[in-house]
């Protein structure tokens, strides 16, 4: 019989999971400690934006014309036990406040409410991103707390999944990682993935503390890369060199590779700033933080992009931003999401605004958060809206809408045709030849 499937925690990375387990043919039930989004998942509704993954819920939530009826929600502990063989946790692990270190209080709780209710054999398969050592704890305080005992297994299994392609990700994903204390919990994650192991994702069998390392290291690399590209900006912009040029030409050595080496104002969202911080609170903890130092000058490299983005458009307005219009475009820390969580876009609005600049924005799917977050300031129906009057245009995130925005037709609204190019994203020689100022952050001003 096949395992029927519970996911703990419906936000981004449950939501997905769960509706991507009814789409490989389990029956699976959603559970959420959150009246309010139980009640809109059951109706086929997703409570964030994320491409393809309402489509996907309501092919199998119960209750919808032609679903599969193979997906379900409560927010019932014990209703969850008793239903499911395995149990995914998809809790948030968020930064703690006024540390480095990561808030594990909503795992823990999932395990607390969880575990009493497992009265036969069940695996518990922790996806969220935790701190090294976190499974080796829980899988003891679970063999403690359920009525089933040692038969209550834990298993680990990162998620690597990106906002905007969480759907593919989960649904195809690039690699599996299990880490397993049995051969029985690997049997078992085997035939969960059965499908994506036979279209040929990788399937890696670790110990828990790999597993829980393969996160964070896979983040902190990505970082990395980013702060790489990054620091090379600053250095292209005193030497007056090109570093989309750069990045083009560095990435064509196969060893190096093309992806995450876009310049610009940094990273940002829910992951890697707090996946590498919380990383490093850890190394700490063990006595390794050592290895980990070097995090330190990637957090900084792009906490600096921020900042230096609003040098570059105080400096492109005339030294101040006192009496000056600034159009930001975009909002959201990456295109095609509406997350706003730690947005350098949002940031660079924020700081400007503080600084006396009038600002407004426009993102195509992230006013809501963002107006919910900062909302001194002002907010526009369209880009051409944002850009009305504007001393100088923003742009900050890069989704598709802003690539293929008329510059001609923009020009006509602004107050002066200056563009600053916050994500090396828009095309410079279209802008210019529309009668454009384009600059973008280590790239010559030509
Ligand atoms: C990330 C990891 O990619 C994913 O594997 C993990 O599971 C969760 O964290 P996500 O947070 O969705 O995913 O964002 P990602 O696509 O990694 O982008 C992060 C940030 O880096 C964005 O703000 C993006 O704009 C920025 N970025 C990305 C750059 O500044 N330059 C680049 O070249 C690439």
């Amino acid at each position: 019989m096949a395992p029927k499937i519970t996911v703990i925690g419906t936000g981004y990375l449950g939501a997905t999971h769960a509706a991507a387990m009814a789409e490989l043919g389990f029956d699976v039930l959603g559970l959420d400690i959150v009246p309010e989004k139980i009640e809109m998942l059951a109706q086929g509704r997703v409570p964030l934006y994320e491409p393809g993954l309402e489509e996907l819920l309501r092919r199998h939530v119960a209750g919808f014309e032609g679903a599969s009826g193979r997906l379900r929600f409560t927010t019932s502990w014990e209703e969850a036990g008793e239903f499911g063989d395995i149990h995914f946790v998809c809790v948030n692990t968020p930064q703690k406040h006024g540390e480095y270190a990561c808030d594990m209080s909503y795992v823990d709780s999932a395990f607390e409410s969880l575990a009493p209710h497992l009265h036969r054999p069940a695996l518990v398969v922790g996806k969220s991103t935790v701190p090294v050592g976190s499974a080796e704890r829980l899988a003891a305080r679970l063999a403690e707390l359920a009525p089933a005992g040692a038969e209550a297994e834990l298993a680990w299994n990162p998620e690597f999944l990106r906002e905007g392609f969480a759907v593919q990700d989960t649904l195809h994903p690039d690699r599996i990682v299990v880490g397993v204390a049995s051969d029985s919990a690997e049997r078992r994650l085997r035939e969960v993935y059965a499908q994506p192991i036979a279209e040929g994702s990788p399937f890696v069998v670790t110990d828990f503390p790999t597993a829980e390392l393969v996160k964070t290291a896979a983040n902190s690399f990505l970082a990395t890369k980013i702060s790489f590209i990054n620091a090379m900006a600053e250095v292209c912009e005193a030497a007056d060199g090109d570093v989309a040029k750069l990045a083009e030409a560095i990435g064509h050595d196969e060893r190096i590779g093309r992806k995450f080496l876009r310049a610009g104002i940094g990273f940002g969202g829910g992951c890697l700033p707090k996946d590498i911080r919380a990383f490093m609170a850890r190394a700490g903890e063990l006595g390794a933080d050592q290895a980990l130092t070097f995090l330190r000058e990637v957090d900084s490299i792009n906490m600096r992009r921020r900042g230096h983005m609003v040098e570059f458009a105080r400096e492109a307005v005339g030294g101040s931003f006192l009496g000056k219009r600034i159009a930001v475009l975009g909002a959201t820390f990456k295109p095609d999401s509406d997350d706003v969580r730690d947005s350098p876009a949002l940031n660079v609005a924020g700081q400007i605004h503080l600084q006396g600049g009038q600002v407004t924005v426009y993102d195509p799917k992230g006013m809501d958060n963002a107006r919910a977050l900062f909302p001194t300031l002002g907010y526009a129906p369209t880009a051409v809206d944002a850009a009305q009057g504007a001393h100088a245009v923003l742009h900050l995130t890069e989704w598709r809408e802003f690539r293929e925005l008329d510059p001609a037709e923009l020009g006509k609204a602004v107050s002066e045709p200056f563009i600053l190019d916050g994500r090396n994203a828009l095309d410079p020689e279209l802008w210019r030849a529309a009668g454009w100022t384009y600059r973008a952050l280590g790239r010559p001003r030509a």
